[in-house]
């Protein structure tokens, strides 16, 4: 897919907590195509200089931060590294994933659901706190990422659905006690996201059931009304949305992205 670019987040700064190879990389690098400044935080420094790498052979400017979301100093010096860089923070994408425990919720141990929330809802939590002050000033925005688990009750998506219920409940509860401070707060939420790590998956279903990985595809996007899954890229595209100005009037909202699977 051909990056677009815009300058929806021109001079703007963003800081995208939990970079990863996924959604986590797209949003980086379609925040950079809009013009954006870019700091990359999570605990693996050699993915971050990856993204960082990308971005600036684009002609982009990157800072890459080291950062457990679950650590309160680590989430300061975030800010703190960010602040004596750029001099500002614009936005904040709250994006850190780690795979759930995928259990019946009947056979789930309590520190896999502890741990969930303690990465989902309370490093986000966190991450907003520590740069609450800084969005003030900017009249900034925060956009963190949900799931479609929002709007299914599936087996074994339990302990990810109680983070993300709660990471949405925190999430339009900030949109109405910060935005008197002009700042906005507003929700992605995924479905499939056609990455290298769903082509895998795809890969075992289809052995284990003596069919092709086009057939899973198939299977799967029959669910949607555009009959696809949607890129990584279009996801991130999502975000850039909502966290330029083009969306100053937008708060306490979610956007669902999933070419049409659930309808809300
Ligand atoms: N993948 C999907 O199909 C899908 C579907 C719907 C919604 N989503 C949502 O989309 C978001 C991104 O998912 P993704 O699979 O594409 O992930 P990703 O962007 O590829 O990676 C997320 C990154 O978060 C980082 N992280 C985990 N714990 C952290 C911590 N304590 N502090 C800082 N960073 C941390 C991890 O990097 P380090 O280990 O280096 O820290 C990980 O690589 C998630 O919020 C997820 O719930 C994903």
């Amino acid at each position: 897919m051909t990056r677009l670019k815009t300058a929806l987040l021109a001079d703007k700064v963003v800081v995208v907590s939990g970079v990863g190879p996924g959604l986590g990389r797209s949003i980086c690098l379609e925040a950079a195509a809009a013009g954006a400044t870019v700091v990359l935080a999570a605990r693996t420094e050699s993915r971050l200089k990856e993204v960082a790498a990308e971005i600036e052979a684009e002609g982009g400017t990157t800072l890459s931060v080291v950062a457990d979301i679950t650590d309160e100093d680590a989430v300061r010096n975030l800010l703190a590294r960010t602040l004596e860089t750029f001099g500002k923070v614009d936005v904040l994408v709250n994006n850190a994933f780690s795979v759930p425990s995928m259990k019946p919720l009947a056979r789930t141990d309590f520190q896999q659901i502890r741990d969930s929330i303690d990465l989902t809802v309370l490093g986000g939590l966190r991450m907003t706190q520590t740069f609450t002050e800084a969005l003030t000033e900017s009249k900034g925005n925060v956009v963190m990422i949900n799931s479609a688990v929002l709007r299914h009750s599936e087996p074994r998506y339990g302990s990810y659905k109680i983070a993300k219920a709660a990471l949405l409940a925190m999430s339009q509860t900030l949109a109405t006690e910060l935005g008197e401070k002009g700042i906005r707060v507003n929700t992605v939420a995924p479905g499939y996201i056609w990455t290298d790590q769903l082509k895998w998956y795809f890969g075992e279903i289809a052995k284990k059931y003596g069919i092709t990985p086009e057939q899973v595809y198939q299977q799967t996007a029959s669910k949607s009304d555009l009959k696809r899954l949607p890129l990584p890229d279009e996801i991130a595209q999502t975000v850039v949305f909502l966290a330029s100005p083009w969306a100053n009037s937008i708060t306490g909202q979610t956007i669902d992205v999933n070419c049409g699977e659930y309808h809300v």
